[in-house]
C-alpha cells in the first residue's frame, strides 16, 4: 500500500464549540471546555477535531459571521486559551483543524464597515456591489439561503449589496486580488499558531457568474417550498473559476507541512469530484454528504458508494461523512437500532470519516419550537422545518444536572433522555453504541486495509449490503442487513471462509467461522476477516 497521511488514515470529528462542554458556567461552550474533553477524543480513537467557528462574531448565525478572522470570541476564550488547546491536543497526537468562512464576512466586519461607507471608498470593491434593476429592486433573482432576496438595499450609497445567507452575511468579492491576499494572510496566521488544516465554509460558492445572470427556477419546487430550493444555484454558485481560487489556497496550505483542506460542498457527485482539482490542486477533501441524504436502502446505498468511488480522480482520496450541525441527527434520520449499522458502514468504507458529536452516544434531534428558535433559518422560514437548532444541543456527558455540559442554564435545552443516554452510562456498557463507535474505531486503526484498502461490492441484495476490503495484506469483508427483519443463509462467493472481528450486536461470539453463507439478525452488520487465499 502507497504511504498515506494523516488525513487519509485518520478520522475527523466535528465539535460544535457552544455546545460541547462549558467552563465558565455562561451555559455556551468554551475552549477550555474542549481542552478539559481531549482526553476523551484520545479514548474514542479519533485523530482530528475540525471546530465550528470560534472567531468574533456578533453571532447571527452561531460564528458563521466572522467580524476578526484572527482573534477568538470572548465567549470562545482568547488566543492564550486557543494556543493551550492546540498544545494539549498536540502532546495527545490529535490535530486541530479550524472553520475558515472565506465566503462572507459579518456585517460589523472593519472591512465592511469601510466598503459600505461610500462608493469611492477603497474597500468598497472588496464587497459585491450592484446598481439596482430598472424597476429599483434587486439586480437579480438570486435568494439568500435563509430565506428572501439574497440582496439588500443600502439607502445612503444607493446600491444592493449581495448576501448568499443573511444580510448580516455579506459576500466578498474573491475577484479582487486584495481580498484574496488578505483571507491567504489568515490562513498563515492560523497555520503558524499550529493548525493542521482548515474546514472551508461553502467553498462552491466562493464565485459567482461575472455577469450576475438570473438562477433559472427549479422545476421541482415552488410556491411554499424555501426559498432557495425555488431556483438552481447555476449562476450563483459553482462556477468553473472557483477552482484557480481553490488551487490558490491549497498553495498557501502547502507552504506548511503536513496541512489539509476540507471543502465543504453539496453538489451532486459529478460536480463534488471536480473540487479535487484537475490535476489534484484542488481541495484534499471536497465533504462527500452522499450519506446524509441516502435513502436507507441497500441498493440505494450501493449504487451510490460504487458512483461515488469510480468518479473520485485517480489520486483522489475520498472520504464519508454522517453527520453535521446543518443536518438532522442520524439517529433521528434512520433510527437508534439502524444508527448502530450506520456507525460501521461509515468507518468501514473506504475514504476518511468524518463525525458529528455526540452521534457515538446515538443522541437525538431535540425538539425546539419555532418561538424558542435560535437558528436565523428556523426564524427567517418558520414552521417548514428547516432549523437547525435540534442537533446543536448540548453533548450528553453523565447524569448529572445539565448533563455535565454546564453550571449554568444550557442556550439550547438538552434531550430529554440525557440521565440515561450519556457518554457517563455508555462507557459503562461495552454493548452500548459508544461502546460499539469504540471498538469499530480501534479495528480500523488495527486493519490498515479498513483505510487504505480496495472496494468492492458483492451483494446488494433485498436489504443486505455485502462488500470487501481488499489489500495485498488482508482482505475484509462488511455484511450490513439493513432491515429490521432477520436474513438467513446469505450467500457469500464461492470459497469465502473467514472469522467475525465483530458484530453491531455485543454477544455475537469473536472468531466465529464464517463459511462459504452468513445469517444476520435484524439490523445487524459484521466485519468479517478472510482467510489468505491460494
Ligand atoms: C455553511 C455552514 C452553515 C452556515 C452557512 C453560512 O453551510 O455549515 O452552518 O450557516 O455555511 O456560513
Amino acid at each position: 500500500m502507497a504511504q498515506t497521511q494523516w488525513w487519509q488514515r485518520g478520522i475527523f470529528y466535528q465539535v460544535y464549540p457552544r455546545s460541547f462542554q462549558d467552563t465558565n458556567d455562561d451555559g455556551i461552550g468554551d475552549l477550555d471546555g474542549i481542552r478539559a474533553r481531549l482526553d476523551y477524543l484520545v479514548a474514542l480513537g479519533i485523530d482530528a477535531v475540525w471546530i465550528s467557528p470560534i472567531f468574533p462574531s456578533p453571532m447571527a448565525d452561531f460564528g458563521y459571521d466572522v467580524a476578526d478572522y484572527c482573534g477568538i470570541d470572548p465567549m470562545f476564550g482568547d488566543l492564550e486559551a486557543f494556543d493551550r488547546l492546540i498544545e494539549e491536543a498536540h502532546a495527545r497526537r490529535l490535530k486541530i483543524v479550524l472553520d475558515f468562512v472565506p465566503n462572507h464576512t459579518s456585517d460589523q466586519h472593519s472591512w465592511f464597515a469601510e466598503s459600505r461607507a461610500s462608493r469611492e471608498n477603497p474597500r468598497r470593491d472588496w464587497y459585491i456591489w450592484r446598481d439596482p434593476a430598472p424597476d429599483g429592486g434587486p439586480p437579480n433573482n438570486w435568494m439568500s439561503n435563509f430565506g428572501g432576496p439574497a440582496w439588500t438595499y443600502d439607502p445612503a450609497s444607493g446600491q444592493y449589496y449581495y448576501h448568499a445567507f443573511l444580510n448580516q452575511q455579506p459576500d466578498l468579492n474573491w475577484r479582487n486580488p486584495q481580498v484574496r491576499a488578505a483571507m491567504h494572510d489568515v490562513l498563515r496566521f492560523w497555520m503558524a499558531r499550529g493548525v493542521d488544516g482548515f474546514r472551508v465554509d461553502v467553498i462552491w460558492h466562493l464565485m459567482k457568474d461575472a455577469d450576475f445572470r438570473d438562477n433559472p427556477p427549479n422545476p421541482e419546487y415552488g410556491p411554499g417550498d424555501p426559498d432557495i430550493r425555488r431556483f438552481l444555484q447555476t449562476r450563483s454558485t459553482d462556477q468553473p473559476d472557483v477552482h484557480a481560487i481553490i488551487a490558490e489556497l491549497r498553495g498557501v496550505i502547502d507552504e506548511y507541512e503536513d496541512r489539509v483542506l476540507i471543502g465543504e460542498i453539496y453538489l451532486p457527485i459529478d460536480r463534488l469530484v471536480t473540487y479535487y482539482g484537475e490535476n489534484l490542486e484542488g481541495a484534499h477533501l471536497p465533504f462527500n454528504f452522499q450519506l446524509i441524504h441516502a435513502s436507507w436502502s441497500a441498493p440505494r446505498l450501493a449504487e451510490l458508494i460504487a458512483d461515488y468511488d469510480a468518479a473520485v480522480p485517480e489520486g483522489g482520496w475520498p472520504n464519508w461523512v454522517l453527520g453535521n450541525h446543518d443536518q438532522p441527527r442520524i439517529a433521528s434520520r434512520i433510527g437508534a437500532r439502524r444508527a448502530r449499522v450506520a456507525a460501521m458502514l461509515l468507518l468501514t468504507l473506504r475514504g476518511t470519516p468524518t463525525m458529528y458529536y455526540g452521534d457515538e452516544i446515538g443522541m437525538e434531534n431535540v425538539p425546539i419550537a419555532t418561538e424558542d428558535a435560535h437558528d436565523p433559518w428556523e426564524k427567517n422560514e418558520p414552521g417548514l422545518g428547516l432549523g437547525r437548532d435540534p442537533e446543536r444541543t448540548p453533548m450528553q456527558w453523565d447524569a448529572s444536572p445539565n448533563a455535565g455540559f454546564t453550571n449554568g442554564r444550557p442556550w439550547l435545552p438538552l434531550a430529554a433522555d440525557f440521565t440515561t443516554r450519556n457518554v457517563a452510562v455508555q462507557l459503562e456498557q461495552p454493548a452500548s453504541l459508544l461502546g460499539l463507535y469504540r471498538e469499530l474505531i480501534a479495528l480500523r486503526r488495527d486493519h490498515p486495509v479498513l483505510h487504505a484498502g480496495t472496494y468492492r461490492k458483492i451483494t446488494a441484495l433485498g436489504d443486505v449490503l455485502v462488500f470487501l476490503r481488499e489489500s495485498a495484506e488482508e482482505c475484509v469483508l462488511v455484511a450490513l442487513n439493513l432491515a429490521g427483519t432477520a436474513q438467513d443463509d446469505i450467500p457469500l462467493p464461492p470459497g469465502t471462509y473467514g472469522r467475525v472481528l465483530l458484530s453491531t450486536e455485543s454477544d455475537r461470539p469473536r472468531q466465529e467461522r464464517v463459511e462459504g453463507h452468513l445469517s444476520l439478525r435484524p439490523n445487524e452488520g459484521v466485519i468479517v476477516s478472510l482467510d489468505a487465499r491460494g
